[in-house]
């Protein structure tokens, strides 16, 4: 994502289901205290099934959900090769973006998931599409797009709608535009430009008439999905659950408000209005118990219902983020939304979605919060 602009602040339930998600991270000591009490409250209700399942739990293939790989760190790298080779065979992997910066380690990375889960369906992410380091290969980044996705169908991994017993999921294609963000700018503190503070707007490149300081990009990869049309209304028919995935958000409430980040302007290159209305025709206007939408890109874990859909981001994200984690992000595992022929019932308890789901989100409000203000005050 955004280099130095974001704390880590969340962490899922790790494979003991314990909600041990609390951050070290001091600068938010404020909210501890109120994030434990409703972590408390939340725990008694959880049901042990819904936890990090072994294997074998039921008949139906589970499905798990991972985005943010970053594996040009060799962390993380590490972290998918330590992956197990048996528990998963049956199991089918959603992968949210952002795998990896060059071709090689994106391959590379695919083929170590595809030899430990039975499926893996991907969407592409800002990270994917640089071409910082084996740009020569490729004109742009639409033509390191055709790269990924033919070295997908040569993997055997999906990018498609399909359906998976009465299971429909449907990878969405996506870019962010500047205009998602309509909430009030943070001023009297100097925040770096866009420009300085996103390398997509040096690392990606684009053919003429696309760019990211428009709508350009986010109506062009938006239209993408039009060719997937009848295979989109194919499983919409037919399944009886749905889960919807892209990498960027599809809402600005799906990520902390200005006063709380790092870098404020972080929900202008974040989201897209078209991938909420393409989500909506979906799983239709007032969403059901029975859909579901995964996401990626800015490393905050996440778990909320909003008006009627659950939307979820389970952020793989880089090393020095998942170390603030609690036990140094070492148990950190892919997230279990599928299993025994039902999306799970419970939202996982997250820092900020669980923050929201007890605090009024306040976007007028631009008083910094105490760790953005030192942070602007150095
Ligand atoms: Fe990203």
């Amino acid at each position: 994502m955004v280099a130095g602009s974001l704390p880590p602040h969340m962490i899922l339930p790790n494979k003991h289901g314990i909600a041990n998600y609390m951050t070290d991270c001091s600068v938010l000591r404020t909210f501890r205290r109120d994030i434990k009490l409703c972590c408390m409250k939340r725990q008694k209700k959880l049901p042990s099934k819904n936890l990090h399942h072994e294997h074998g739990y039921g008949a139906a293939s589970r499905v798990f959900v991972l985005s943010d790989l970053h594996t040009d760190y060799p962390e993380n790298m590490a972290w998918v090769k330590c992956l197990s080779t048996v528990k998963y065979r049956g199991d089918i992997l959603l992968v949210a973006g952002d795998v990896a910066e060059t071709y090689k380690n994106f391959v590379l990375t695919m083929s170590e998931l595809k030899d430990r889960f039975q499926s893996i369906f991907y969407v592409p992410g800002n990270h994917d599409l640089w071409c910082r380091l084996d740009g020569h290969n490729y004109l742009d980044s639409i033509e390191k797009l055709d790269a990924l996705l033919d070295a997908c169908r040569i993997l055997g991994v999906e990018t498609r709608p399909r359906m998976v017993g009465g299971l429909g999921i449907i990878p969405l294609l996506s870019w962010y535009h500047e205009s998602f963000d309509r909430e009030k700018d943070i001023n009297g503190i100097r925040i770096p430009s866009l420009e300085m503070a996103c390398k997509d707007f040096h690392a990606c490149k684009w053919p003429q008439g696309l760019s990211s300081k428009d709508v350009s990009l986010a109506q062009y990869f938006d239209a993408l999905n039009e060719k997937n049309r009848d295979l989109i209304e194919d499983v919409r028919r037919h399944s009886s659950q749905i889960i919807t995935f892209s990498h960027f958000l599809p809402r600005p409430e799906l990520c902390p408000e200005k006063r709380m980040l790092f870098y404020p302007n972080l929900p202008k290159i974040i989201g897209s209005d078209c991938l909420e209305g393409r989500l909506r025709s979906i799983h239709g206007k007032d969403g059901s118990s029975e859909a579901c939408h995964l996401f990626g890109h800015t490393h905050f874990c996440w778990d909320a219902v909003l008006d009627g859909i659950r939307y979820v981001q389970a952020p793989l994200a880089y090393p020095r983020e998942r170390k603030r984690r609690m036990n140094g992000g070492e148990d950190w595992l892919p997230f279990c939304i599928y299993y025994d022929g039902h999306l799970g019932e419970r939202l996982s308890p997250c820092y900020w979605s669980d923050y929201y789901s007890y605090n009024k989100r306040q976007p007028e409000n631009t008083k910094l919060a105490p760790w953005v203000a030192r942070f602007y005050s150095r």
